[in-house]
């Protein structure tokens, strides 16, 4: 699902990340841990094609993304849903309509839009606050309304950047069994966090970054081996990295599967749907503005705006 080998970014003098190698495969839920600094942020925005690797090879849903040219950005950012700690959501919009701008930013058919929201804002647990404007809502049902926009268009994965940061310990744990759920019905979910608790409670698959590189790639809990320390294959014997000449069958499977997904495609859950639509769309329009301007898509399908910072 997202394929990151040997890849490099460089700020000038600062590193983003050094010779990442990281698989993350369909079905996958991950958490990418590490202190400040580390790389994270970059990893997220090399996936959302935000800035360019310098080395290396970065593969999404079964598509080389490592260098693409500006229209099929969007594209590639429409695969991808994008839950943020802190909501952003549209004050002066309804929780209906905050999710559903995600669907009309895209030219969605208005049935569409009548059918997908009521089924995401239920799937999430917050239907019948619909009506309701997120000022009106607790930080939980806040972040629930933020991980139903993210699904609406059917994302392949859902990228969660430290979503029970603003929450409450019993909260964050209802959000957690939220995402858990969502991952078990076929979305990939990678989730950066510092939340050491709920990582280790989790007992999912942990990637650890510091200084740039990927020290850390197993099961369990948050608590730090530095992998140069151990023998590859004594600490990740059923994933050692891949070199280059590995990449070859990964790229024919990943390929396979996409025409796998298509051919299946009417009949998967909604989850699993590759079809194209937006991600995370906010900040495109006015708060106060309820109706779309020519200009806002154009931004949006120009993938001239950032849409993660
Ligand atoms: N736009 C940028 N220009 C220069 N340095 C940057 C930029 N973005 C990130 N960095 C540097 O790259 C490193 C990794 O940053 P980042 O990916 O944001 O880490 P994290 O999200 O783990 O805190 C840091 O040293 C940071 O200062
Ligand atoms: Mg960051």
């Amino acid at each position: 699902m997202i394929v990151f080998n040997n890849v490099t970014k460089k700020y000038g003098e600062n590193v983003g990340l050094i010779d990442a190698t990281v698989h993350i495969n369909r079905g996958d839920f991950v958490f990418l841990v590490g202190p400040s600094g580390a790389g994270k942020t970059t990893f997220i925005r090399l996936i959302l094609k935000e800035i360019e690797p310098d080395k290396g090879r970065i593969i999404l849903a079964g598509k080389d993304i490592t260098h693409v040219g500006r229209r099929e950005i969007p594209a590639i950012r429409q695969k991808v849903g994008m839950v943020f700690q802190d909501f952003r959501l549209l004050e002066k919009k309804t929780v209906y309509e905050n999710v559903a701008f995600g669907m009309e930013v895209l030219h969605k058919r208005k049935r569409e839009i009548r059918e997908r929201v009521p089924y995401v804002l239920d799937l999430v647990g917050i239907k019948d606050k619909a009506k309701r404007y997120p000022d009106e809502l607790s930080a939980g049902e806040q972040q629930r309304v933020g991980i139903a926009r993210a699904l609406v268009n059917k994302p392949r994965v859902l990228i969660c950047d430290e979503p029970t940061g603003n929450l409450d310990p019993i909260t964050a744990m209802e959000i957690m069994e939220l995402l858990e759920q969502i991952n078990v019905r076929g979305t990939t979910v990678l989730m950066v966090t510092h939340a050491r608790d709920i990582v280790n409670k989790m007992n999912k698959r942990v990637v650890a970054i510091d200084h740039g590189r990927i020290v850390r790639d197993e099961e369990g809990s948050y608590g730090f081996h530095k992998k140069e320390d151990v023998e590859p294959g004594i600490l990740f014997p059923e994933r050692r990295l891949a070199t280059v000449s590995d990449l070859a069958p990964e790229l024919a499977a990943l390929a396979n599967e996409q025409k796998a997904a298509e051919a299946d495609e009417r009949m998967r859950t909604i989850y699993l749907d590759p079809d194209t639509a937006g991600s995370m769309v906010q900040d495109y329009a006015e708060p106060s503005t309820h109706s779309l301007t020519d200009d806002m898509v154009s931004t949006y399908l120009d993938g001239g705006e950032d849409i993660y910072e």
